[in-house]
C-alpha cells in the first residue's frame, strides 16, 4: 500500500537532501548546488551534485540520483518502506493511516472552497451601498477599477458579525471559519467567535493554481492598532512558500520579476503595467520564496522601502538569491518611499527608466562583505582580499572589475595592483572550474539522449515522442499549473511507460494540492528514479505555455501514428491468416 502523498510530502519537506545526503556525503556549494566525491562509485573528483531546490540528487559518474528516500534506500541498503520508515524516525514524524490523510485532504477543499466564497463575500460588499467609502479610499490611492477587480479585492464591513453569519449560512462552520483564520475566538468568552478582518480593504491571497488561501486586510481607520492584517499559518496557507501577485506575475512576459515589499506596491506595479511584480508582504524573504522566484526569472529587481529596514532586508535578499544564482537590482526611489507613491507620482516612464539603469548589486555585494571582517586586523584583511577577489572575479564585465577591485584595495589597505593580481588569480580558477563542470553536464546522459541504463533503453523506440515526454515532465515540474492545460492528456500515450506513469503521478499531486515533486513519486524503479533525475537537472527556468502545448501534440501525434501502424499490421496478420485458411498462398 503506497503511502498518502501529503505525508510523502512532508517527509521530504522534513528532510532536506542536502542535509540528508551531507550526513554521508562532505558537499561544496557551487551556485544553487553541492557538489561531492560519490558515495557509489570511488571516484576522485566530485561528480555527485545535490540539488536542494529540485531535491533530488544525480551523479554524473556512475548515473545514479533521484530524491532523498532513493537516496537512503541505496545508502542504506533499505526497501521502499524502510527507507520512509527511516526518514520519517529522523525527522520525528510519524507515518499515517490511510484514513487520517484522507480527512485531511477533504478539510482543505473546504477550506480552499470557504476562502473562495469569503472573497467572493468581500467583493461584493466593495461594490455594495455599505462598501461606498471604501471604494472611495481606493480611488483615491488612484486604483482604478479594472485592478481592484483584478486582484479580487474586498472590503470587511466594521461589524464583529458580518461574514460569519454569511458563511454559516452557506453551511460552512465557525471551526472551519477559525482554522481558516476569518474568525477568532474571544479570549475572555470562548463563546464569543468574531471576524478577523474589520474595517479593512481586503486582499485575497491566490497561489500559484488560482486557488483563493488566506487573506490581508488593509486598515481603513488610521487609528486601527495594525496597519496591516497578514494572513497566518492555516491547513492551506503556508507564508514563507506565498509570494503575492505571483500567480499574474507568472505569466508576465518581461524578463525579470519586481519584488516589493507590500500588497499595494505590487497591485501599482501591475497597474501601471509592469505585470511582472509580487510582493513578500513584510516578512522576511525564505529560501522558499527564492526558489519560486528562481524557477521564473534569472533577474530579481528590488523595490523595498527606503528605511533601515528595508535597505537591511534587501543586503539579505541579495546574498539569497545570489546563491539561487538570480541577479539582483536595486531600484533607487527618489523622493517617494515606495513603488506605489512613486507610479502615482511619476508615471511609468521614469519607473521604467529606473529599471533599465537600476544600480548594480556589485556596491552592495562588496560593502556586506565588508561589514563582515574587522579590517584594523591584519589577518582579517588578508582573508578579506581573498573573498573580495573572488566575489569580483565573478563579475562580467572587465570595467567592473577594474573599478570595484579599486574600491576593494582601497579599504584593505592594500595596492591596486596586488589586488588585480588576486582577481585575476581567482578569476583563472573560476573560469577552470565552470569549464569542468560545463564538460561534466555535456557528457551527462541527459544531454547525450538515451539512458545510460541498458533496461530502461529498449524503451525509448520512438525518440521524438520520448524527448517531449521528458521536456513535458521536465516542465510540469517547474510549473504544475501547465498540466492544467492538456487535461485530457493519458499516460498510455505516451511511449515510453514509465513516463507516462510519472507524469500522471505528478499530475495527482497537482491536482490534490501538494507539492509536486519527483521526490515524492513512489513505485518507481532505481534506473527509472536516476533518469527523472537527470530530466529534472536539465530544466531550470519555465519555458512557457507554447512550449509546453508542443510536446503534448508531439506525444499525441506519436501515440496516433503507432495506434495506425498496429492497426494497419493487424488488418495485415488477418488478411494474411484468411489467406491461409482459404488455402491460397501465404507462406
Ligand atoms: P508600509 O507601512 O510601508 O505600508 O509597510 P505600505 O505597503 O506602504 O502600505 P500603504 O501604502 O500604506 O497602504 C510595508 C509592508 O509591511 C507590511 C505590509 O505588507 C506592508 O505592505 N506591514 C506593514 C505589516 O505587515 N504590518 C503592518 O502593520 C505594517
Ligand atoms: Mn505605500
Amino acid at each position: 500500500m503506497p503511502f498518502p502523498a501529503a505525508f510523502i510530502d512532508e517527509l521530504i519537506a522534513r528532510n532536506p537532501i542536502d542535509e540528508v545526503v551531507g550526513q554521508y556525503v562532505q558537499l561544496k556549494r557551487s551556485g544553487s548546488n553541492y557538489f561531492g566525491l560519490c558515495p557509489f562509485h570511488g571516484e576522485k573528483t566530485a561528480s555527485f551534485s545535490v540539488a536542494p531546490n529540485k531535491q533530488m540528487y544525480y551523479c554524473f559518474g556512475c548515473h545514479k540520483g533521484g530524491g532523498v528516500i532513493n537516496f537512503i534506500m541505496d545508502i542504506e541498503g533499505l526497501s521502499y518502506p524502510d527507507a520512509v520508515r527511516f526518514l520519517a524516525k529522523r525527522a520525528n514524524l510519524e507515518v499515517p493511516e490511510d484514513e487520517q490523510y484522507q480527512s485531511q485532504y477533504r478539510e482543505q477543499e473546504r477550506l480552499w472552497r470557504l476562502c473562495k466564497d469569503a472573497a467572493k463575500y468581500y467583493h461584493e460588499l466593495l461594490k455594495s451601498e455599505a462598501g461606498k467609502s471604501a471604494r472611495e479610499y481606493l480611488l483615491r490611492r488612484g486604483l482604478d477599477w479594472a485592478t481592484v477587480v483584478k486582484f479580487g479585492m474586498g472590503f470587511a464591513p466594521d461589524d464583529y458579525h458580518a461574514l460569519i453569519p454569511a458563511m454559516e449560512r452557506k453551511g460552512y462552520s465557525r471551526e472551519e471559519l477559525i482554522a481558516a483564520n476569518l474568525a477568532a475566538v474571544s479570549q475572555k468568552n470562548a463563546q464569543n467567535v468574531y471576524d478577523r478582518f474589520r474595517n479593512r480593504i481586503m486582499f485575497p491571497q491566490i497561489d500559484l493554481r488560482g486557488n483563493v488561501i488566506g487573506f490581508a486586510g488593509r486598515a481603513l481607520d488610521k487609528e486601527a492598532k495594525a496597519k496591516y492584517i497578514n494572513p497566518t499559518e492555516t491547513l492551506i496557507f503556508s507564508k514563507r512558500k506565498f509570494l503575492y501577485a505571483m500567480n499574474l506575475a507568472k505569466k508576465s512576459k518581461r524578463p525579470y520579476i519586481i519584488l516589493c515589499e507590500g500588497p499595494m506596491d505590487a497591485i501599482a506595479c501591475h497597474q501601471f503595467g509592469f505585470d511582472c511584480a509580487v510582493a513578500s508582504q513584510g516578512t522576511a524573504l525564505t529560501e522558499d520564496q527564492v526558489n519560486i522566484i528562481s524557477k521564473y526569472t534569472d533577474q530579481v529587481i528590488m523595490t523595498y522601502d527606503n528605511d533601515a529596514a528595508g535597505q537591511n532586508a534587501t543586503q539579505r535578499a541579495i546574498q539569497m538569491f545570489g546563491r539561487a544564482g538570480v541577479k539582483v537590482k536595486i531600484l533607487q526611489l527618489h523622493d517617494a518611499k515606495d513603488a506605489d507613491e512613486f507610479l502615482h507620482k511619476f508615471g511609468a516612464d521614469p519607473f521604467e527608466v529606473l529599471i533599465q539603469g537600476s544600480e548594480n548589486q556589485a556596491d552592495y555585494r562588496l560593502i556586506a562583505l565588508q561589514s563582515q571582517f574587522d579590517l584594523s586586523k591584519d589577518e582579517e584583511r588578508v582573508e578579506f582580499t581573498a573573498k573580495a577577489a573572488e566575489l569580483i572575479s565573478g563579475f562580467a564585465s572587465a570595467v567592473e572589475r577594474e573599478v570595484y577591485a579599486d574600491r576593494a584595495a582601497k579599504a584593505a589597505g592594500i595596492s591596486k595592483d596586488a589586488m588585480l593580481l588576486e582577481v585575476s588569480k581567482s578569476f583563472k580558477n573560476r573560469t577552470r572550474r565552470e569549464r569542468r563542470q560545463q564538460e561534466r553536464r555535456d557528457l551527462s546522459p541527459a544531454v547525450t539522449g538515451l539512458p545510460e541504463d541498458r533496461s530502461l533503453r529498449s524503451e525509448y523506440k520512438n525518440p521524438r515522442s520520448a524527448a517531449a515526454e521528458e521536456q513535458l515532465i521536465g516542465l510540469a515540474l517547474l510549473e504544475p499549473g501547465l498540466m492544467d492545460l492538456a487535461p485530457e492528456l493519458q499516460g498510455e500515450e505516451f511511449s515510453v511507460s514509465f513516463l507516462g506513469r510519472a507524469y500522471e503521478a505528478l499530475r495527482r499531486l497537482h491536482r490534490e494540492g501538494l507539492r509536486v515533486s519527483l521526490a515524492a513519486l513512489q513505485d518507481f524503479t532505481p534506473p527509472e528514479s536516476a533518469r527523472l533525475s537527470a530530466i529534472s537537472q536539465r530544466y531550470d527556468r519555465v519555458s512557457g505555455e507554447q512550449a509546453f502545448e508542443d510536446c503534448v501534440r508531439v506525444i499525441q501525434n506519436e501515440h496516433r501514428k503507432s495506434q495506425d501502424n498496429n492497426s494497419e499490421a493487424a488488418l495485415f496478420a488477418f488478411s494474411q491468416a484468411l489467406k491461409k485458411d482459404k488455402g491460397y498462398g501465404g507462406t
